[in-house]
């Protein structure tokens, strides 16, 4: 069996025209959506990650803003910035990089953001509105994997998914958003016992642990959806979480890297912009960008 290819790249060029047609509607009420990116110190994959936001923010018609810190900036110095952000009406969606340098608390850095311009969905707040089923801003990644899903699938009620990875940027929400679709979740991680077995139970297997080439083709059910979030840069280049070859040999579907996942985390930032603009604005919730 050769598994479909979830063209990821292609699905996140046709979601960044539907963000652009909407951001030219409200243009039309004066409203431009505004994007405030923050980077501190000089990391090459974060300025490459900020370089490649800002374009993508400029594409579909957005302000886009940057705001490029020291490295040894006080924290005090940070939250002045942050504050300044909430208070912009230019400003619809804040979104400080990660990693934070060392001598932040990531917490209060990311709890100082107001909710309603949180487009990463890292704020307490919205993580406790996406757990308890209230409107929310959901983190991107997530948020794309679950629309590449959807469109692959169609309903995902009662489906075994099993996401590899607890962490509170993919693994944790991605879980509550395929619970919400009423999936039967279980979260793997790095004490799970016999993961080969648990991930061949899974008809959805949702990879973020950051190992390349972790899950091997053996570990996955014949004809599962996967769906590898991983990003490695090793030698032969870029790698995802997912032995590709086996991968390509097992599953009825899986997503690339590059040209999987990826992408779509960019397009749903511009989504969750776009959602911060229209809530902002008292208007209702842009079609088909929010779970
Ligand atoms: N660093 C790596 N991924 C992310 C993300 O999704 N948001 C932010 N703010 N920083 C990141």
């Amino acid at each position: 069996m050769t598994a479909q290819i979830i063209d990821g790249k292609a699905f996140a060029a046709r979601l960044r025209t539907r963000i652009a047609t909407q951001v030219q509607a409200l243009a039309g009420q004066g409203i431009t959506p505004g994007l405030a990116v923050v980077l501190l110190g000089e990391d090459p994959a974060s300025q490459v990650y900020v370089r490649s936001k800002g374009r993508m923010t400029r594409e579909v018609g957005m302000a886009s803003f940057e705001h490029r810190l020291p490295q040894q900036t006080s924290q005090q110095e940070l939250l002045d910035l942050i504050q300044k952000l909430n208070d912009d009406p230019a400003v619809h969606g804040i979104l400080v990089q990660l990693p934070l340098p060392s001598h932040m608390d990531e917490g209060a850095v990311i709890n100082a953001i107001t909710p309603e311009k949180d487009v990463d969905g890292f704020h307490i707040l919205n993580v406790g509105r996406l757990a308890t089923g209230q409107r929310a801003m959901v983190p991107c990644t997530p948020l794309g994997c679950l629309m590449l899903l959807r469109d692959h699938l169609g309903s995902l009620a009662g489906r075994n998914a099993v996401v590899i990875g607890r962490s509170n940027i993919v693994g944790k929400p991605m879980a509550q958003l395929l619970l919400r679709d009423s999936a039967t979740v279980t979260i793997a991680h790095s004490r799970t016992e016999d993961l080969p077995a648990l991930c061949r139970r899974a008809d959805i297997l949702v990879a973020a642990v950051g190992r390349p080439a972790f899950v091997k083709g053996d570990w996955i059910k014949p004809g599962a959806t996967v769906i590898d979030v991983g990003i490695n840069r090793t030698e032969d280049g870029l790698v995802g979480d997912v032995d590709h070859e086996g991968a390509s040999q097992v599953a009825g579907a899986f997503t690339p890297v590059p040209g999987g996942v990826g992408p779509m985390t960019i397009a749903c930032l511009l989504a969750n912009t776009l959602t911060a603009t229209a809530r902002i604005h008292g208007l209702p919730d842009p079609d088909g960008l929010t779970p």
